[in-house]
């Protein structure tokens, strides 16, 4: 987030981050749910998954916030779980965060999943076909940093180390079964800046096992997090975390005064605060108004907010190939009957597995753009992402020249299919549009924050938003995404593919992208669910109009609520309406720098009491056309940099369509 909307959020967002904060819902970390496993919906397995999540919800409230249990007396249909609560928590918080994500985790994350694990900041629920209890498990990782560096760099590492290991070594004393491996410590590092660190393994594994777990996890934050305010890695069997404020209940005695003085084990905070409130919900609650508590909260929630930046499991790496002869038969030799379309860089094919399972095949064009190398960056990319909005990878199959990716089947096509058909067009109400605008942004925000790649997908656009049965949108086709390192915003390329009329200016003209570039496509989007258009297709009595200016106009001249697809004018919220047109036109502005970041357009989208600001004129360079040419446009370097087009002259010569 750049600073003036830091700023902006600062100054809109106090009352709603009180809320939050009183509100004191359980704050989602991530979840781990491998699509290799999955159950048959009302099967006997479904039935004790069941079971076995309210039987750990009904156990939540009980002393030591960590219970494991069985359902099923044998396998194929046996399951394991448990659940463990942040040493610190109340027993009420416990019982709140275990039913939220027992919930969550089957509506939301990983509804056929065999195995899952869902983690939250106040608890942590896990389940598998397989027992793991008193087994050490750190192979699913997830590590989040804080956005800022520590401003006192002198004696951090060293004090942030000796902290650790302090609060490691009084974790992992005592070794009687079932024993509390949860300990805290908070030391002063300067005048004005004091580190607050928790470590916590599950009790059932071995205090040798924990002592192993945590750390692995305190060697890692440096690799990963180096010199950051904060940080966090969690895996199954254990979690460390660090800030520079108070992120869990302390209701330890007073720490000792001098710095290196070796604290006696105060690894049972829960016991004498059982019926406390945190003392973020009492500050909220007693003196919401106090300008100093406002103050207090907006520095606690930039803090978490940036605390927040998500990674994804690294997940055992088990086989995804899937075999020709298993395609062909699944596909019914590929036959035309079973073909569900052309993709941007081949044929899909809709298939079903012997055990039922519908996929969707997609078979590269031998002589496509997606090379042997698009085609591992796709697999690679796409094999390390879970989110309900991104279309699920199930594997992939390479048998000579052929290169085959194998998908979940997602029933109600592409989004495309809906634009431009007046009689499909009826079928996407409102809500329902809202809805999928609310999708695309989360699914976008996980590729450039929330998974531990930062992904910009550069080919955003309907055809590759797939809907799935509930018209839920699942972003697809990640031949052309790019990794980015956590701190690495932008780069330059000289080989320019994506979609005209979805591309930003700055990509199109100087093969410069970011994150700023999905932004962009974002807002054409935007505007082609609200107007029902295709942004190419768009027509007009005045030829050189195109779905953007054509926004802008009205924007300017306050008729925005003339955009809207005629086919939804009876029925819409005003409110929401006037905010997408507003926050479109915010990603589509000729400025990167200026168009909003993904996490902030998520707020844009769920506050109502959001103030935004007004978008600067938009880019208007790229006019309609044959938007459905993916262009290739090979610069050379010294080339690179001259063309640059006017934005009348858009005539884009040195663009060639294949
Ligand atoms: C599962 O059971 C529910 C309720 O009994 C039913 O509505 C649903 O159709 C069933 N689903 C399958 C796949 O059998
Ligand atoms: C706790 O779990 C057990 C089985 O694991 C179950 O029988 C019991 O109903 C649960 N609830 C409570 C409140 O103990
Ligand atoms: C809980 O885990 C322990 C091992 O840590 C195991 O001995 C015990 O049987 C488990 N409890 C249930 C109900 O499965
Ligand atoms: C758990 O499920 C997976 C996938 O169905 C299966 O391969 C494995 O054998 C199962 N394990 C047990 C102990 O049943
Ligand atoms: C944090 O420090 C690194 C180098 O240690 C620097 O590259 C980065 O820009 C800094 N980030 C912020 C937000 O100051
Ligand atoms: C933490 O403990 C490990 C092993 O006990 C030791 O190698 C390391 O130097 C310690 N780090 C600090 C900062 O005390
Ligand atoms: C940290 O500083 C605060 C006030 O500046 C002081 O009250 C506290 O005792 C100090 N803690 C330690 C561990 O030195």
């Amino acid at each position: 987030m750049s600073f003036p909307s830091k700023v902006t959020f600062v100054v809109h967002f106090s009352i709603s981050i009180l809320f939050i904060i009183s509100e004191a819902a359980p704050n989602f970390r991530s979840y781990y749910c491998p699509n290799r496993y999955n159950f048959t919906p009302n099967s006997t397995y479904q039935s004790n998954l069941n079971h076995l999540l309210s039987s750990l919800s009904s156990n939540a409230s009980r002393e030591g916030g960590f219970y494991n249990t069985t359902v099923g007396q044998n396998s194929p249909n046996q399951i394991y779980g448990l659940f463990l609560c942040r040493g610190d928590v109340t027993a009420d918080v416990c019982k709140d965060c275990v039913a939220t994500a027992a919930k969550a985790v089957v509506q939301q994350y990983c509804p056929t999943g065999i195995k899952a694990i869902i983690w939250y900041d106040e608890c942590m629920l896990r389940y598998s076909n397989e027992s793991f209890f008193s087994i050490m498990n750190d192979r699913v990782r997830y590590y989040a940093c804080n956005d800022q560096n520590i401003t006192v760099l002198d004696g951090f590492a060293q004090l942030l180390g000796s902290m650790m290991n302090d609060s490691v070594t009084r974790a992992t004393a005592a070794d009687q079964p079932g024993a509390t491996k949860f300990a805290t410590k908070e030391n002063n590092l300067s005048s004005s800046i004091t580190l607050y660190c928790l470590v916590q393994c599950t009790p059932d594994i071995s205090s040798s096992s924990c002592n192993k777990c945590l750390r692995g996890r305190v060697a890692n934050l440096p690799d990963h997090c180096s010199g950051r305010k904060g940080a966090t890695e969690l895996v199954p069997s254990c979690n460390v975390r660090y800030e520079v404020y108070p992120f869990y209940r302390n209701t330890a005695t007073p720490p000792p005064p001098p710095p290196p003085a070796i604290a006696p084990p105060d690894s049972a905070p829960r016991s004498n605060g059982k019926s406390q409130v945190s003392s973020l919900t009492v500050i909220a609650i007693v003196t919401p108004i106090a300008v100093c508590m406002v103050l207090l909260a907006m520095v606690y929630c930039l803090q978490r907010r940036s605390a927040r930046k998500k990674y994804p499991m690294e997940e055992e790496n088990e086989s995804l190939l899937f075999d020709l002869p298993t395609l062909k038969a699944a596909t019914n030799k590929f036959s035309e009957d079973n073909k569900l379309g052309k993709g941007g860089f081949g044929e899909v094919y809709k298939g079903i597995l012997p055990n039922g399972q519908e996929i969707a095949v997609k078979m590269l064009s031998k002589n496509s753009t997606q090379g042997a190398e698009e085609f591992k960056n796709e697999v690679k990319i796409l094999a390390k992402l879970q989110h309900r909005n991104l279309v699920r990878l199930f594997g992939y199959c390479l048998d000579g020249n052929e290169k085959i990716l194998v998908y979940e089947y997602v029933p109600n096509k592409s989004l495309d299919n809906f634009l431009n058909d007046p009689e499909k067009q009826r079928t996407l109400d409102w809500s329902r549009r809202y809805k999928i605008i609310g999708g695309i942004a989360r699914g976008i925000l996980y590729l450039h924050e929330d998974s531990r790649l930062r992904i910009i997908h550069r080919d955003l656009k309907a055809s590759n938003i797939l809907l799935d049965e509930d018209m839920n949108p699942k972003i697809s086709d990640f031949g052309m995404a790019r990794i980015f390192s956590n701190d690495q915003t932008q780069e330059n390329t000289f080989k320019i593919a994506g979609t005209y009329g979805y591309m930003p200016p700055e990509y199109a003209m100087q093969g410069h992208f970011s994150l700023k570039s999905d932004v962009y496509s974002f807002g054409i989007l935007l505007l082609e669910i609200l107007s029902g258009k295709k942004n190419g297709s768009f027509c007009t009595s005045d030829p050189s109009e195109n779905l953007l200016s054509h926004a802008w106009k009205h924007w300017n001249g306050g008729t925005s609520l003339e955009l809207l697809d005629l086919t939804i004018r009876d029925s819409y919220s005003r409110t929401e309406v006037n905010k997408c047109i507003h926050i479109a036109l915010l990603c589509v502005q000729e400025n990167p720098a200026q168009r909003p970041t993904m996490d902030s357009i998520i707020l844009m989208l769920n506050s109502n009491s959001v103030t935004l600001s007004s978008p600067q004129r938009p880019a208007f360079f790229l006019q309609s056309g044959t938007e459905q040419n993916v262009l290739e446009l090979e610069l050379d370097q010294s080339k690179g940099k001259s063309i640059l087009f006017s934005v009348d002259e858009a005539s884009i010569t040195e663009v060639y369509p294949r």
